[in-house]
């Protein structure tokens, strides 16, 4: 028998699906990746079709396989990370899905939140589950697939029905059906379970009116859970890590320590900051998330949203036709030294963290006969960095402790220029890994952990990541009047829309 030479992580994203396989340097040997079908019923509904959820994740994990060379035989245990909050409700005995799952993005359960707050349950939701009360999260999908779809709550109160986020459904495949299994950084985004205690709060679930067996039986992220049983791999693989694709990020980023941080710059930008084994309540508007449990101990993080990161770019090129690639705003904004007092504030969905605020619309400020299209670009990056600016000052607030550095990942932590300026304005060392695929080597560590292809935490943090770091360069006393007016435009802009 061949000893086991890698881990296979499966990262099935929003938009696709994907299998990455890495040896025990923390090197990518094979990769293979698919997009699927986006579901748009309605105005702000956003759903996924299951199967095929589930038949381009196999199809992808049996190709990055091939592509290597190797067979099952070769991956010493799987990892798993994926979307989060998007559900699936499937039967129990035909393993079919009753609805298309729900996607985190979809709002159609708002009204129904609205509701919820009104009759004053914002509270306690946000104490046991860290959360803010709103359709971001899993619980009122599955209310809503349950008193939408015909016959679905009969056959939930009989026992016949299984809920899951992505991960659960992705398992009980691989395994047929064995395994109905979550882990607690994907039960922590449902808004049912109690981040304290770690299980399914039945106060929660009276609340959303979802019988308590239809939920997933909640593990440690790291751990072997089970074997896969399908064709896909001809041989069994352990199954033994899952992981909600932040805070796997988070983990592959090695934020182990409280006060680490990272930032994905994706189209929008999610941080994370570690902040030990005590869930602390935000006062600044974040989230309390579980970051992961391993060996028993559990971390808990901080996490703010920004909605338009790299979607500003994409603006820049779809709606301005200033740029004809993403890649070329960096040229642009690289053929002005400054933004000539331009500042553009991209609020085009509403503000996410620390502001909360759905009425807000983009504004650019301060344009004059001399403005070009190099500075709205370059004031278009910046914004990337002040919002990032923004959730991490909530952060260290709410954490007490000012932050050492920021890890980075995602497609935007290329952009160099982009990144020099997030190290100008937050003052602070900026610092990405040779591989940006994070999200994929944190499912990856996790399960690598559980096998003992890995040995501890130690182990991973001298594989000797080559990193860039990029240092402040900027005179602090002109970065404190960018900021003020970053932020007097925000407060402009928060005053027009009231
Ligand atoms: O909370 C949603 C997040 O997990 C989605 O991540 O990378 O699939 O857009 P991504």
């Amino acid at each position: 028998m061949p000893i086991p030479q890698y881990i296979l992580a499966l990262d099935q994203g929003t938009t696709s699906s994907r299998a990455i396989l890495f040896d025990r340097k923390g090197h990518i040997v094979a990769q293979a990746q698919k997009e699927f079908t986006q579901i748009f019923p309605k105005p702000g509904w956003v759903e996924h079709d299951p199967l095929e959820i589930w038949s381009t994740q196999a199809g992808v994990a049996a190709e990055a396989t091939v592509k290597a060379g190797k067979n099952g035989k070769s991956i010493a245990a799987l990892g798993i990370t994926n979307q989060r909050e998007t559900v699936v409700v499937w039967n129990r005995k035909t393993g079919k899905p009753i609805y298309n799952a729900i996607v985190w993005q979809d709002r159609r359960t708002a009204e129904y939140c609205d509701q919820l707050r009104a009759e004053g349950h914002e509270e306690l939701i946000r104490q046991k589950t860290g959360l803010v009360l709103d359709a971001y999260f899993s619980a009122s999908k599955v209310r809503w697939i349950l008193d939408n779809v015909r016959g679905a709550r009969k056959k939930a109160e009989a026992g016949q029905l299984a809920l899951g986020t992505i991960d659960s459904w992705l398992i009980w495949n691989f395994t047929q059906g064995e395994l109905h299994v979550t882990d607690v950084t994907n039960a922590s985004r449902t808004m049912l379970l109690n981040i304290h205690s770690l299980q399914w709060d039945e106060e929660l679930l009276r609340l959303f009116d979802i019988p308590a067996s239809m939920l997933p039986q909640v593990r440690e992220s790291s751990e072997v859970y089970g074997e896969t049983k399908t064709t896909v791999f001809a041989s069994k693989i352990p199954i033994a890590g899952i992981a909600g694709d932040q805070q796997a990020a988070l983990f592959g980023q090695l934020c182990t320590r409280p006060g680490m941080v990272k930032n994905t710059y994706g189209t929008g930008c999610f941080m994370l900051m570690t902040i030990g084994p005590e869930a602390k309540v935000s006062r600044n508007n974040l989230l309390t998330t579980v970051a992961w449990q391993l060996n028993g101990q559990v971390q808990y993080a901080l996490e703010g949203s920004i909605f338009m990161a790299g979607a500003v770019v994409q603006w820049l090129r779809d709606n301005l036709g200033i740029i004809n690639t993403s890649a070329e705003v960096e040229k642009l904004a690289k053929q002005v030294r400054d933004t000539g007092g331009v500042y553009f504030v991209p609020a085009f969905a509403g503000l996410g963290a620390p502001y909360w605020d759905p009425y807000a619309r983009g504004t650019i400020f301060g344009m004059s006969r001399a403005t070009t299209a190099a500075h709205i670009a370059r004031a278009a990056i910046e914004s990337i960095a002040f919002q990032t600016m923004d959730v991490l000052k909530a952060m260290e607030a709410d954490a007490g402790l000012t932050i050492a550095e920021l890890r980075v990942d995602g497609g935007a932590s290329a952009n160099q220029l982009l990144m020099q300026f997030q190290a100008d304005v937050l003052h602070t060392q900026v610092v990405r890994p040779r591989i940006t695929e994070t999200t994929a080597l944190g499912a990856a560590y996790l399960a690598g952990l559980a096998v003992g292809y890995w040995q501890s935490v130690d182990e991973l943090e001298h594989l000797g990541q080559a990193d860039t770091t990029f240092s402040p360069k900027a005179k602090p006393a002109s970065i404190a009047v960018h900021t003020a007016n970053w932020q007097r435009a925000v407060r402009a802009l928060q005053a027009w829309s009231e």
